[in-house]
C-alpha cells in the first residue's frame, strides 16, 4: 500500500522511450497496471506492442524513462518471480516431448510435476493429453500455443504476460482459451496480453491500452473507450482514436 492506500501497481512505466536505430517506437510511455487487472493491449500491426513486452521483460534496452514490476526496477529479477510470460512466438526447444517440456518449466518454477493437474489444464485447453508423448516440433501451431499456455497457466505464478495468446488457435480453442483467461480475475491474478481481436479485448479484458503513435492513446474500461469516442462497437471507437491522435 502506498500512502492514500491504493494498493501499488503491478506494474508502472514511467515515460519509457525506445527507438531502433532512428525511428522512436515507444515515445515517454506512462502507464500502471493495478493487481486484479485483466489488462489488452492494442495497436496497429508494428504500433509497439511486443517491444513493449520486450523493455518489461528486460529483453531489450531502452533510451530513457523507468519501468517498474511488484515495485521494484524491472532489471531486478526479483522483479519477475511472479511473472509467467507467453511469447509471440512461442517455439519450445525441438527435442523435448510434451511431458518433458512441462516437467522443465515445473523443475524451472520449483514446483512437483503432477501429471493429473496438467491433465486438467490440457483438458480446459481442449489439448489432447497424446502431446505429452509426442516431440514437440511435431505438433501444429496451435496445439504448441495451447502446450505454452498450459506451462504459463500451471506455473503458479500470479501475473501473466501474454502476446497474441489467441494467435492460431481454433474456433473451439479459442472460446476455451477465453474462458481460461476470464476465470485468472476469480483467483485475483493479473493478465497483459496483447491481442488483434477487439472483440477477444472486450470479452476478456475489463481494462484497456492502447498504442498508438509511440504512445498510449487510451488506457480504460472498453465500455469508456466506446463512449468516449461516441462508438457503438469497439472496432469504431479503435478507428476514431487513432485517427485523433497525432504523433
Ligand atoms: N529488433 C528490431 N530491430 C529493428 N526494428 C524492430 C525490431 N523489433 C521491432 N522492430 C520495429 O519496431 C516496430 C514495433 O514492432 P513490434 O513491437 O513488434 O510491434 P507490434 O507487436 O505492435 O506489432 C516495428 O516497426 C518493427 O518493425
Ligand atoms: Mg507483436
Amino acid at each position: 500500500m502506498n500512502d492514500d492506500d491504493q494498493p501499488a501497481p503491478i506494474v508502472r512505466f514511467e515515460r519509457v522511450s525506445k527507438k531502433f536505430g532512428t525511428t522512436p517506437v515507444l515515445r515517454e510511455v506512462t502507464l500502471d497496471l493495478m493487481p486484479g487487472m485483466l489488462a489488452g493491449l492494442v495497436g496497429v500491426n508494428g504500433a509497439g506492442k511486443t517491444t513493449m513486452i520486450k523493455c518489461l521483460l528486460d529483453f531489450c534496452s531502452f533510451e530513457s524513462g523507468r519501468i517498474e514490476l511488484l515495485g521494484l526496477p524491472h532489471s531486478q529479477p526479483q522483479s519477475r518471480q511472479q511473472l509467467a510470460f507467453l511469447p509471440e512466438r512461442f517455439v519450445p526447444p525441438h527435442f523435448l516431448t510434451g511431458r518433458q517440456f512441462i516437467k522443465a518449466m515445473a523443475g524451472i518454477a520449483a514446483h512437483p510435476y503432477d501429471e493429473e493437474l496438467v491433465l486438467g489444464t490440457f483438458g480446459d485447453l481442449d489439448l489432447s493429453s497424446d502431446v505429452l508423448d509426442r516431440p514437440v516440433r511435431t505438433l501444429s501451431k496451435g496445439m504448441t500455443q495451447k502446450l505454452g499456455l498450459a506451462a504459463c497457466l500451471l506455473s503458479k505464478r500470479r501475473f501473466f504476460v501474454l502476446d497474441e495468446p489467441m494467435s492460431g488457435l481454433d474456433p473451439k480453442g479459442r472460446v476455451r482459451v477465453k474462458h481460461k483467461l476470464k476465470q485468472l480475475k476469480q483467483n485475483g491474478n493479473t493478465l497483459l496480453m496483447t491481442s488483434h481481436s477487439l472483440a477477444d479485448i472486450e470479452e476478456i479484458c475489463d481494462h484497456m491500452l492502447v498504442l498508438h503513435n509511440g504512445q498510449i492513446a487510451f488506457a480504460g474500461a472498453p465500455a469508456e473507450f466506446r463512449s468516449r469516442f461516441g462508438a457503438s462497437n469497439l472496432e469504431q471507437a479503435f478507428l476514431s482514436c487513432i485517427e485523433s491522435s497525432h504523433g
